[in-house]
């Protein structure tokens, strides 16, 4: 099962490949913002992925949709959209990382 890193938790959980990243997080107790519930409508399931970006799969319709309204950089995806592959993964989950700064 690969390993995801977050950053801002200092840990690593196990995603089952096809998941999202969203779901996988919220299995291991991990919460972030999900408004839309899961829709890709809001953007607050935000996750910025530091490390194994090109083992994930493109954007879906949805996805890419606000991805383009939101001006996002590539490596900026929504956690409700983008499913882990059999890769590990060091991100970033942008809620945690703006509560820290404030
Ligand atoms: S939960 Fe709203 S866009 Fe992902």
């Amino acid at each position: 099962m690969p390993k995801v890193r977050i950053i801002e938790l200092d840990r690593e959980i196990e995603i089952p490949s096809g998941q999202t990243i969203l779901q996988g997080s919220m299995a291991n107790g991990i919460n972030f913002g999900f408004v839309c519930g899961g829709n890709a409508a809001c953007g607050t399931c935000l996750v910025k992925i530091v490390e194994g970006l090109e083992s994930l799969g493109a954007r879906n319709p949805k996805e890419d949709f606000l991805a383009k309204a939101m001006m996002l950089e590539p490596e900026y995806r929504l956690g409700c959209q983008t499913e882990v592959s059999e890769s590990p993964l060091v991100c970033s989950i942008v809620s945690l990382a703006r509560e820290r700064r404030s």
